[in-house]
């Protein structure tokens, strides 16, 4: 019995999944994992991992943050991300979610201190160029929210840069040096939390007090090289729509899939190329004929995710749930 789902439509493993965050979970238990949200933007999802213990959630948007909110999910929600607009949270805030921010200049301590929210961590930067005060910055910049009115519940520093290194070693040898400097940083603010990590480093990092860590729970072939202990969940499904001597195409393309990470992957073939409607691939062990369905492996989960309106739980070709991509948008 084939699939009786619309191509291209994202679905999800239930197998993989349901082993995905069994062993996070066992990994990181309760507030160890601050799941992150924006891999999967579904609080469907968020909801298996909340039952799974996990009661604080990472979140990079503030439509993420507002959508966690409104679905009861706001025991303890971190945006861990630079906004100038947090006044947009005020109405959770006074509703009694507990919404921190992080910051990392004057302005965005002085938008935090002008909406509702009371609590920030000071974003540190680790080596990724992108977000973070430098850690000899951190004490003055907390002593500044401090003086607005603002509760510093410690630090965040994220070793983006570090996910994908593939020598196990070499990941927690870097990862301590970035973390050296998040730890000065944190000794200097003050506050009782250490926030960092992902998927790539959940069992490298020992030196935050939680993993925000997203990816885990449906992965991606970029991750999938690093020999983590979990499974590829996520797919997109499509039909081949054409057939040649020695290619075949179907109708997953780049509209579907996030490429920043390079190609997707399908078992049995080799993927030539991607176009906006299209995959070609060249069959290796397995023939197919126009109609088959195709499991596409995306290469880098948040931004396919997020390319869909929703995805479906699978357990072979029966779709057991259907979840609404509902965080999806800014
Ligand atoms: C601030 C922050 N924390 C954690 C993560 C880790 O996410 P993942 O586990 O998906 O690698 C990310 C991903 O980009 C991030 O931006």
């Amino acid at each position: 019995v084939g699939y009786d789902l619309t191509t291209p439509a994202l679905v999800v493993d239930d197998g993989a999944f349901r082993h995905n965050l069994d062993t996070m979970t066992a990994a990181l238990p309760g507030g160890k994992l601050r799941p992150h949200v924006k891999a999967h933007k579904c609080t469907a999802i968020a909801r298996r991992q909340y039952v799974n213990g996990h009661r604080s959630f990472t979140c990079a948007t503030l439509r993420e943050v507002e959508v966690m909110a409104d679905r009861g999910l706001g025991d303890d929600l971190l945006l861990a991300n630079e906004v100038l607009g947090a006044r947009r949270l005020d109405r959770l805030v006074d509703a009694g979610s507990r919404i921190t921010l992080v910051v990392d200049s004057p302005e965005t301590v002085a938008a935090a201190a002008a909406s509702a929210v009371r609590e920030v961590l000071i974003d540190v930067r680790v080596g990724l160029m992108r977000c973070g005060v430098e850690p000899g910055e951190a004490g003055g910049l907390a002593d500044l929210a401090r003086s607005r009115g603002l509760e510093v519940r410690g630090v965040m520093g994220y070793e983006g840069q570090l996910m994908l290194v593939a020598d196990r070693d070499e990941r927690r040898r870097a990862t301590e040096s970035a973390m050296a400097g998040l730890l000065a940083a944190a000794a200097d603010v003050g506050g009782d939390l250490v926030s960092g990590g992902g998927t790539g480093t959940y069992a490298e990092n020992t030196w935050v007090d939680e993993v925000q860590a997203g990816s885990y729970a449906l992965m991606d072939t970029a991750y999938a090289g690093l020999g983590l202990p979990f499974r590829q969940a996520l797919f997109v499904l499509g039909t081949v729509i054409s057939v040649s001597r020695t290619w075949a195409v179907a109708d997953v393309g780049l509209k579907a899939l996030g490429m920043d990470h390079g190609l997707p992957a399908i078992d049995g073939a080799e993927v030539v190329f991607c176009s906006d409607e299209h995959v070609t691939f060249t069959p290796a062990d397995r023939r197919f004929a126009v109609g088959d369905h195709v499991l596409v492996h995306p290469a880098h989960v948040d931004p396919t995710v997020a390319l869909h309106e929703r995805m479906h739980l699978v357990d072979g070709a029966r779709v057991l749930e259907t979840w609404p991509v509902d965080m999806r948008g800014w």
